[in-house]
């Protein structure tokens, strides 16, 4: 059976990698994201993939993924929460006076709350009365730093903030036949996360916490992400798994 999968952040990365992986099941992709130019080349390279610029952050973003998929699908089969990230690589505000601490703060929680966990909640709360039911799959990306921080504790926050979400989605949705689970990647690269990259230094550390010795590939998350949503993962709902080597075990 063809199911329709809507992937946020979709245009790049982990979400990239989902929807290679989805695509390569025979599904149908509907993929969201703020570039238009980003989300184009990645349906170009995934047949009947759909392109739905908009973003997740405003009601209106949300609004308009849940009109075109109302109007071309009618349904959601798997929802794939894959936008996010840490803010920096978000325009500063001009009017941002980085010498005052409180304001610095004020920004930094604002933007990753945002990004991280009001592009999932908004999106998700728009389309949730057109899950497949039964069989919908709803999917979330958290982050080891859920766990162990990242630094100024928005990021991480920000992530954490999905987990209470996903499990009051769960037992909401449980009765309607559909699951909900988040996955929580550690150090992933080859995504735009990082923008330019790592120091080589930070890049080591974050390897040496992992047991496997190795850093996390976008496929890694992917293939989690679309065992999630498979019918051999129908009885797993409201947990989070873990995809970062057993780096949240800590060494
Ligand atoms: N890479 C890692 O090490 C790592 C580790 C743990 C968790 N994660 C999480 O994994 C997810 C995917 O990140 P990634 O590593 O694959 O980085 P990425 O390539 O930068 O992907 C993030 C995607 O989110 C989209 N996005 C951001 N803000 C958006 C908004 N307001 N509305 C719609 N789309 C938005 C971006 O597209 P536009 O900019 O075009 O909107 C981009 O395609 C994120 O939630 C990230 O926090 C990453």
């Amino acid at each position: 059976m063809t199911r329709t999968v809507v992937i946020s952040g979709g245009g790049s990365g982990i979400g990239l990698a989902a929807a290679r992986c989805f695509a390569a099941g025979g599904d149908r992709l509907v993929l969201v994201g703020r570039r238009s130019g980003v989300l184009e080349r990645a349906a170009a390279e995934l047949p009947g993939a759909l392109p739905v610029p908009a973003d997740l952050t405003t009601p209106d973003g949300a609004r308009t993924v849940a009109e075109t998929v109302a109007g071309t699908f009618g349904a959601v089969d798997v929802l794939v929460h894959g936008a996010g990230g840490n803010g920096g690589l978000e325009p500063a505000p001009g009017a941002l006076d980085a010498s005052d601490p409180l304001r610095v703060a004020e920004h930094r929680w604002t933007l990753n709350f945002r990004l991280n966990a009001l592009t999932a909640v908004l999106l998700t709360e728009a389309l949730r009365d057109r899950l497949a039911s039964p069989g919908g799959r709803v999917l979330f990306v958290s982050s080891i730093a859920a766990y162990r921080g990242s630094g100024s504790g928005a990021y991480a926050a920000s992530k954490a903030a999905l987990h209470p979400y996903a499990f009051e989605l769960a037992r909401a949705l449980g009765p309607r036949g559909v699951t909900v689970n988040v996955v929580a990647p550690g150090y992933v690269e080859d995504t735009g996360f990082f923008g330019a990259g790592l120091p080589a230094e930070r890049r080591e550390h974050l390897v040496a916490e992992t047991l496997n010795g190795r850093p996390g590939t976008p496929g890694d998350v992917a293939e989690t992400l679309h065992w999630l949503a498979s019918h051999a993962a129908g009885h797993v709902t409201g947990q989070v798994v873990q995809v970062n080597g057993g780096a949240q075990l800590g060494r």
